[in-house]
């Protein structure tokens, strides 16, 4: 897996452009995408996005919009009840009515695998697909960030590894960008090891949320796979050492 994304970041640094079109950013999900505004809550958003609690460190160029819909404890059926996913479906009205390039991120798991199997946040992230080409965006289906907690010989204790695959299904079945979060966080915090992997915990017994370190390292990891799915054509800016860091399995914080 560190050799594949040695490889995508050679890729990546080499297909980068300069002159994007006008572009949008639309994030859904949990709250390891959300922004993290409250205890407990973050997720990888801020650092993909920008915030002032990243101390504006962002992976998106400066002036581009990046609204950060996902809902903390949100499942794809709970989203949708609970009127959040309406709120994404406005904000992807409004981005592509001035006309931009509209991506929207979709990543759930960390709470549908506590109440249904993979199937049916299958069906509605296939749902959710068709809701986004439906108002104008481009989806870009996204497996969950991993937790991080380990066995005893190192590697991470996975659960999510089924919600995973079926968000790839859906990925193939719909002919839809797909980041493999999931994958990629699994292989750089099983080689940086738990104790740094820890460090990026909003609170130390925590290891699903994410502090200001970690949203910063996470949201960097998207904007690098995202950089490697669109090559060359999003407005998404360089931090090499950074990406050097990440693709090497080495701790920046
Ligand atoms: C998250 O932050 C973005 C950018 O500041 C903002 O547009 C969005 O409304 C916020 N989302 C929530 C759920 O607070
Ligand atoms: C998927 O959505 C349906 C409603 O359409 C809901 O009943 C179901 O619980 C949802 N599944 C998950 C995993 O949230
Ligand atoms: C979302 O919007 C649709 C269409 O306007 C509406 O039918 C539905 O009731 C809304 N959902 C929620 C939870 O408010
Ligand atoms: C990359 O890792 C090195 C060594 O741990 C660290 O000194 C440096 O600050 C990191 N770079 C970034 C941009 O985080
Ligand atoms: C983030 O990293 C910086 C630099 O290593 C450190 O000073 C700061 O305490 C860290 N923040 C958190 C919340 O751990």
């Amino acid at each position: 897996m560190f050799h594949l994304l040695s490889t995508f970041f050679v890729f990546f640094i080499a297909g980068i452009s300069a002159r994007a079109p006008p572009t949008s950013f639309v994030l859904v999900g949990d709250s390891t995408t959300a922004n993290g505004t409250t205890p407990n809550s973050g997720g990888w958003g801020n650092g993909f996005c920008g915030s002032s609690l990243t101390g504006n460190i962002a992976s998106v160029a400066s002036g581009t919009p990046c609204i950060n819909t996902a809902h903390n404890g949100a499942t794809t059926g709970t989203f949708v009840a609970n009127g959040f996913w309406n709120i994404s479906l406005a904000a992807i009205r409004g981005e592509v009515a001035k006309a931009r390039r509209t991506i929207v991120t979709v990543q759930f798991g960390h709470n549908d695998m506590k109440i249904a199997p993979p199937e049916s946040m299958g069906t509605n992230l296939t749902s959710m697909v068709q809701q986004i080409r439906a108002a104008g965006g481009e989806p870009v289906l996204v497996t969950s960030l991993t937790r991080r907690s380990f066995n005893a010989d190192g590697t991470v204790a996975d659960t999510l590894g089924p919600w995973a695959d079926e968000t790839i299904l859906v990925a193939q079945q719909q002919k839809t960008h797909l980041l493999d979060l999931h994958a990629a966080s699994i292989s750089y915090v099983e080689a940086i090891g738990p104790d740094a992997a820890h460090v990026l915990n909003r609170l130390p017994d925590d290891n699903t949320h994410l502090n200001v370190n970690g949203t910063t390292v996470f949201g960097r990891m998207v904007a690098d796979l995202m950089a490697v799915s669109f090559p060359g054509q999003l407005p998404i800016v360089q931090n090499a050492a950074l990406s050097f860091n990440i693709s090497h399995g080495i701790p920046s914080f």
